[in-house]
């Protein structure tokens, strides 16, 4: 299986992708993590996409396949895995199905109001250390400012200022809608509120992944 989360900056992808991986197994592939580790690792990948990053626009699509290409052939991905933020665009998609075409594919696309995301977005912390993702309005006990993990000091995301928020926005309008054509053509696609709890969402996110994986195909929210 393999899981595709399709959604704006905020809708919750990484949220999602984290529980879908506690609870099913499957691996959470984020090719923004990767492309953020390499950042930080200061290798020349790294050093290629660095400032395309921090303005909110999409990094070349031959740059962010050789990183996927290089994890999905890991062995905890044999029984699928979870992919946040890949693909983003029509032609990243088709360079998915060529490497991979004999995956059953659930392509959730997590739906939110540009309202919802600015306000998430600007309470986002993240940890430098362990990777956790908090929010200062739901996770009361980061108001220290540490993660409540591992201690580190947590930090606000170089691409989470207001109008680089609005550029990545815009740019997930301008692609969506190729990509959705092509899931909805290929019957795989179901759409989820991202506009309620992350509990609700997750609820929303299980049935239709519990009806997948037992084979019966989960109309009730397909477009
Ligand atoms: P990436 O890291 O993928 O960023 P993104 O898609 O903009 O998504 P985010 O990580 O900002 O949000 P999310 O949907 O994961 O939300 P989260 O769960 O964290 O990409 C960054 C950059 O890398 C791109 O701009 C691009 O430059 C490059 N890149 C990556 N992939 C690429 C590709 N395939 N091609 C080209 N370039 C690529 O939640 C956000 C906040 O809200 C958190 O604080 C969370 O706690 C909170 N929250 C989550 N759910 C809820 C809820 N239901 N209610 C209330 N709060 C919630």
């Amino acid at each position: 299986m393999r899981i595709i989360l399709l959604g704006p900056a905020g809708s919750g992808k990484g949220t999602q992708g984290e529980l879908i991986e506690r609870h099913y197994g499957f691996p959470r592939i984020s090719t923004g993590d990767l492309l953020r580790l390499e950042v930080q690792k200061g290798t020349e990948l790294g050093k290629m996409v660095a400032d395309v990053m921090k303005s909110g626009q999409l990094v070349a699509d031959e740059l962010v396949l050789r990183l996927i290409k290089d994890r999905i052939i890991d062995p905890d991905c044999q029984a699928g895995y979870v992919l946040d933020g890949y693909p983003r665009t029509l032609n990243q998609a088709r360079l998915l199905e060529q490497m991979e075409d004999n995956r059953q594919e659930t392509v959730l696309e997590i739906y939110v109001s540009e309202e919802a995301v600015m306000e998430r977005l600007a309470g986002r912390r993240v940890c430098p250390e362990c990777g956790a993702v908090y929010n200062i309005k739901n996770n009361k006990q980061t108001i220290e400012g540490r993660c409540p993990v591992c201690g580190a000091v947590l930090t606000v995301r170089d691409d989470d200022r207001p109008e680089v928020i609005r550029e990545r926005f815009r740019i997930y309008r301008e692609t969506i809608g190729a990509l959705l054509e092509h899931y909805i053509k290929k019957q795989v696609l179901f759409r989820v509120d991202g506009n309620r709890t992350v509990e609700e969402v997750f609820g929303s996110i299980k049935s239709i992944l519990d009806e997948r994986i037992t084979g019966s195909q989960g109309e009730s929210s397909r477009p």
